[in-house]
Order: structure tokens, then sequence, then C-alpha cells
């Protein structure tokens, strides 16, 4: 368990990223792609959830009002505040310090977005770590970028453009237009069978891939 000490990017983006979800334009993310995860879910009542890199909670609030008993991780501090900042009385469980979670204990963990802000060696230990976390029998929900398509234009978020050296890991920046300004960071370059080849590597098993609105990839594993 060793991500803590990592510094985030994105805690410097925290206002912009807010003003993101504050903008009505709608974000396929939201209307998209976490709809597609619900409905593979199924009925998550009573379950428990990690929502692992959860920023300021969107998903969290979602899954908690429907029901789960939801623990929201992310190492961005400031994120976190702004998560319990939004909790409306819903005492859902954040944490930004990763010693703080259970080992053997979600019933589901969702990654999303949060694989492809790590380089190499700390996405394998993401993996590793999130391995850990589930509980035996439990589903693990990754979502990334479908690198096949950087350098595409997106309403949302774009790629300027693809790493001149497209190798597992290679970083390329990624621009996020908010009303407050434009958020600029660096995620790194995985493909499909890269990340699958992660997940394999950490004994989770494969139950389906899917590409959503073109620009994600989602990923479900079992641990068995
Ligand atoms: C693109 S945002 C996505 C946030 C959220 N999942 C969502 O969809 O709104 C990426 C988030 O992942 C967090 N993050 C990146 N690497 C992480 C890690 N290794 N452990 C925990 N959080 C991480 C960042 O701090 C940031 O809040």
């Amino acid at each position: 368990m060793s991500n803590t000490e990592t510094y985030t990017e994105w805690d410097d983006h925290t206002e912009q990223y807010q003003a993101y979800f504050d903008d009505p334009s709608e974000k396929v993310s939201s209307t998209t792609v976490f709809p597609k995860i619900l409905q593979i879910l199924g009925n998550i009542e009573g379950k428990t959830v990690l929502d692992f890199g959860c920023s300021m909670g969107r998903f969290s609030r979602i899954m908690h009002d429907m029901g789960a008993i939801v623990t929201g991780y992310d190492l961005s501090p400031k994120a976190v505040d702004i998560a319990k900042s939004l909790d409306s009385k819903r005492n859902i469980e954040y944490f930004s310090r990763q010693e703080d979670l259970k080992e053997n204990y979600y019933e589901i963990v969702i990654c999303f977005m949060v694989l492809l802000c790590n380089p190499l060696p700390q996405a394998f230990q993401l993996v590793n770590d999130i391995y850990t976390y589930t509980n035996p029998g439990g589903i693990v929900c990754f979502v990334n970028t479908n690198v096949a398509t950087l350098g595409h234009g997106f309403q949302n978020f774009s790629s300027q453009e693809i790493p001149q050296e497209q190798k597992e890991g290679s970083p390329y920046q990624t621009r996020i237009p908010t009303i407050k300004g434009d958020i600029v960071v660096t995620d790194y370059f995985y493909t499909s069978e890269h990340l699958k080849q992660m997940f394999k590597n950490n004994k989770f098993q494969l139950q389906g891939e899917e590409i959503i609105a073109e620009q994600f990839i989602l990923h479900i594993l079992k641990k068995n």
C-alpha cells in the first residue's frame, strides 16, 4: 500500500474540476459511462463499495443513494475535503490515507479514470492494492481512456497529441475545458492489452471489456 505519499496533479485543479461539474453541459462520463456500470452491477443495495480515486465523490453519492455502503478514497486531500462538504448528511466515509482502507473487504470497487493518471510502477501498485482491498468474490470496474482515440477531438476532454513512443506508460497531456479555465494533466498510455496484462498479473479474472462512448474503455474483473 504505497501510494499515499504520491503527489497528484489533481490536487492543483480542484477548483476547476468542481467548476467542470457545475457547468450544465453534459458530461458523457456521468450520462453514459457510469450508468452502464450501474446497469452491469445490478442491485447494489447493502453492498460494500470502494470508490477508489473518488475525487469530489460524484459517483460515491449516487451509489450511497442507491443503498450501498460507500467508502470514497482519493489521495488528493483537497478533493476529499470537498467531497465531505458535499455529503449533505449522507455520512459517506471518505479517506485520503490509503492505510484507512480495509483488506479483503469491498464487494464492489470502482476505479473511474484513475489508473491512467499513474505512471507504470504506481499503476501496477494500484492494481495490486485494489486486489488486496477487494473481498473474495468481489467485482472491480476499471474505466480508462480508450487510447485508440487519442488525438481525436472530444467535447468533455481531449488529448492533444498521441505520444511519440506508444509504449506502455508513455506520458501524454490531456486537456479538460472548464468554465474556470482548462485543466491540463499528464496521463499515461495503456492499451487494452497492457491493462489486461496488469489485471492478469494480479490474478483478477476478466469478466468483460467494453468500449463506451468511443473514448472510454471499461473492464469488469472478479477476484476469486
Ligand atoms: C480524472 S479524476 C477522476 C475522479 C473520479 N473518479 C471521477 O470520475 O470524477 C482522477 C482522480 O484520481 C485521483 N488519483 C490518481 N491516482 C491516484 C492513486 N494512485 N490513488 C488514489 N487516487 C488517485 C486523483 O487525485 C483524482 O482525483
